[in-house]
C-alpha cells in the first residue's frame, strides 16, 4: 500500500520540478534577438573585431569584465556602472580600479545598437557576446550563449570587494568563492586557463619575487630564469603598474600553454601555480596540458555556467540606454 500513496508523491514531485526547471534559464534563448535585432551579431563581430586590431589586450580585458560582472550579483552589467549619489559602484573596488578595461568598447557597440535597434539589447547580454567573440578571435573555442539577460538597477563597492577572488588567496579561499556562485573545482581550474591571454601588473605577483610569504627570499616554486625576467621586469622599488603577459609563450593566443606553464612552474601568479599544489587540481591541469581540446570543451562548459549565474529575466531589471547608468525613467 505504501506504493501506491507514494506514486501521486512522486506524480506532483516530477510536475513541480517540470515546472520550476524552465523558470531558471526559461526566460533566456538562442534566439532572443533573432527578430527585433537581427544585425546584433555582426554589430558584437564588428566592434570587436576593430577594437582588437587597435589594442589585441582588448580580448582578455572584455573576457575579464564580463567575469567580474558576474561573479557580482550575478551577470547584471553592474560592473559597467559608474559611481552615482545612491551607490558605490564596482569600477572603483580594489580588484577593479585601474584595472578592468574595455568599457569603450562596450559603449561602442551599445550606441551601434541604440541606433539599429534602440532600447532592446541589454548591456550584460552585449558584455556576455563580445566575452564569447573574443575567446573565439583568440583562437579558442566557441560556445552557444543564451540570451535575454536584463540589466541590474544597482551596483556595489562593497560586494566586489567581497566576492572577486584575489591572487593573495589560498586555492581553498578561492574555491570556496566559486562554489559560493555555483561554480565547483574544476570550474575554478577551467576557467583560470582564461590567463593564456592579457595581462597582470607588477604589484600582483611582486611579492613572490622578493619576499614570498614574509619569507625575504623568493618563491622556491617559481622557476629561475622565469624569476630572474620577472626581477628585471618589476624591481623590487620599482613602480607597480608595469604589467607582464599572464602567459609568455603565446600572449594572444588562446591555447593550453597556460596549464603547460603551470606544469614546469612558469605560472605568474601565486594563484594559478598554485593550482599545483593540490593533487586534485593538479590531475585537471596535467591533463589540460596535453589535451588543448579537452580544455577547449571544458571552458566552454564552464563560460555557459559562468554566463548563467544569478541572471534577471522577465520584469526584473531593465534595458539601459547607457551602459554607465540606469535608466531613471522607463
Ligand atoms: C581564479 C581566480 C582568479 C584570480 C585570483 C585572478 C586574478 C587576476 C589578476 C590579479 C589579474 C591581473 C590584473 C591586473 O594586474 O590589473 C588577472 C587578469 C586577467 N584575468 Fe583573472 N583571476 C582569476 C580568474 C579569472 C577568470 C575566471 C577569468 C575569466 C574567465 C579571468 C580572466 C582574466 C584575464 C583575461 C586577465 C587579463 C586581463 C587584461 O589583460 O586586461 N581571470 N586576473
Ligand atoms: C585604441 O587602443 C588604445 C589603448 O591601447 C585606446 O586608448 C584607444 O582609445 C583605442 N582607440 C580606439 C579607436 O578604439
Ligand atoms: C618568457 O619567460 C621565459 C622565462 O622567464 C623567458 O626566458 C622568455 O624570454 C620569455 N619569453 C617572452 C616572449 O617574453
Ligand atoms: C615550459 O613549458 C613551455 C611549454 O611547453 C616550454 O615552451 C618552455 O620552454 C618551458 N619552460 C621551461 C623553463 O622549462
Amino acid at each position: 500500500m505504501a506504493s501506491r500513496s507514494l506514486l501521486p508523491c512522486l506524480t506532483v514531485l516530477f510536475c513541480m520540478i517540470s515546472i520550476m526547471a524552465p523558470l531558471t534559464f526559461g526566460q533566456l534563448d538562442y534566439s532572443y534577438y533573432d527578430r527585433a535585432c537581427p544585425v546584433l551579431p555582426r554589430i558584437i563581430r564588428w566592434n570587436v573585431w576593430s577594437a582588437l586590431r587597435n589594442d589585441s589586450r582588448i580580448a582578455a580585458s572584455l573576457l575579464r569584465l564580463h567575469f567580474h560582472d558576474c561573479f557580482v550579483n550575478g551577470c547584471d552589467g553592474s560592473v559597467l556602472l559608474d559611481d552615482t549619489n545612491d551607490f558605490k559602484g564596482e569600477k572603483n573596488a580594489a580588484p577593479n580600479r585601474n584595472s578592468v578595461r574595455g568599457f569603450e568598447t562596450i559603449d561602442n557597440i551599445k550606441a551601434d545598437l541604440e541606433r539599429a535597434c534602440p532600447f532592446t539589447v541589454s548591456c550584460v547580454d552585449i558584455l556576455t557576446l563580445a566575452a564569447r567573440e573574443v575567446v573565439v578571435m583568440s583562437g579558442g573555442p566557441f560556445w552557444p550563449v543564451l540570451l535575454g539577460r536584463r540589466d541590474g538597477l544597482t551596483a556595489s563597492e562593497k560586494a566586489a570587494n567581497e566576492q572577486l577572488p584575489s591572487p593573495f588567496e589560498p586555492l581553498d579561499k578561492i574555491a570556496a568563492k566559486f562554489t559560493d556562485k555555483g561554480l565547483n573545482l574544476r570550474d575554478v581550474v577551467v576557467l583560470s586557463g582564461a590567463h593564456t591571454i592579457g595581462f597582470a601588473q607588477c604589484f600582483t605577483f611582486k611579492r613572490r619575487l622578493f619576499n614570498y610569504q614574509d619569507s625575504g627570499k623568493p618563491d622556491p616554486l617559481l622557476d629561475y630564469s622565469m624569476l630572474l625576467n620577472l626581477q628585471s621586469t618589476c624591481p623590487e622599488e620599482g613602480p607597480n603598474s608595469k604589467i607582464t603577459p599572464l602567459d609568455n609563450q603565446s600572449v594572444t593566443r588562446f591555447d593550453n600553454a597556460y596549464y603547460r606553464n603551470l606544469m614546469n612552474n612558469t605560472g605568474l601568479l601565486e594563484s594559478d601555480q598554485a593550482l599545483m599544489s593540490n593533487s586534485e587540481t593538479a590531475d585537471m591541469v596535467k591533463a589540460y596540458s596535453l589535451y588543448p581540446y579537452l580544455f577547449y570543451q571544458d571552458f566552454a562548459a564552464s563560460m555557459v555556467k559562468l554566463g548563467n549565474i544569478g541572471v534577471l529575466t522577465g520584469e526584473s531589471g531593465q534595458i539601459r540606454k547607457v551602459c554607465g547608468s540606469v535608466n531613471y525613467y522607463y
